[in-house]
């Protein structure tokens, strides 16, 4: 247990294990499609996932091209949430093979917005990594490529994620528990 901010926090994910389950999902990346490969990076949540992820897939001899994208959902949980773009990407995708990474795959709704937007713009193939699934809150068919940890139904942060802009900067994965006294 941590104390930060004044809220307890306890560790789900370390980062020991977590850079372990990097290099692993590194080497999958490396055995799927990469021809030409461009790394989008789904902001704001993943940013220190895929900076993590992207050294790890150096390390194997990987050598994509990265960018990022901003989108951000409203009415989350009711079924009428709509995925936005709030910055784009610069690069022309057609015919490429895409690496979509994101910290947290839940409703599905996000990572199938820019699934869809990245196919209808020529992609060539699109492929998904995840740090956290959590496969109960899935309301759409799908499913990531490649996943870090399946994730309890907790609302976790750290490691990129926030609560209310808190707690991005912890090098692990975690749930606020309580006030410290
Ligand atoms: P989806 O569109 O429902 O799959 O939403 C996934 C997005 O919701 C992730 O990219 C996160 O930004 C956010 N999110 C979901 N669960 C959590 C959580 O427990 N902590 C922080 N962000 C979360
Ligand atoms: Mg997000």
């Amino acid at each position: 247990m941590q104390v930060v901010r004044g809220k307890k926090i306890e560790t789900l994910y370390s980062a020991e294990e977590i850079a372990r389950r990097n290099s692993e999902m590194a080497a999958q990346i490396k055995s799927g499609p990469t021809k030409d490969l461009l790394v989008i990076s789904i902001l704001k949540g993943s940013f220190i996932f895929a900076a993590d992820l992207i050294r790890a897939m150096h390390a194997t001899g990987l050598a994509p091209e990265v960018e990022f994208i901003t989108l951000s959902s409203y009415g989350k949980g009711t079924t009428s949430q709509t995925v936005k773009i709030v910055k784009d990407i610069d690069s022309d995708v057609h015919g490429r093979d895409i690496l979509l990474i994101d910290d947290i795959l839940e409703s599905g709704r996000t990572l199938q917005f820019a699934k869809e937007l990245l196919l209808e713009r020529g992609a060539n193939h699109v492929t998904i990594a995840v740090l956290l699934d959590k496969r109960v809150k899935r309301q759409t068919d799908l499913e990531a490529d490649y996943v870090g940890f399946e994730c309890p139904d907790h609302f976790v942060v750290g490691y990129g994620m926030d609560v209310a802009y808190a707690f991005r900067e912890l090098p692990f994965v975690g749930v606020v528990t309580g006030d410290a006294e």
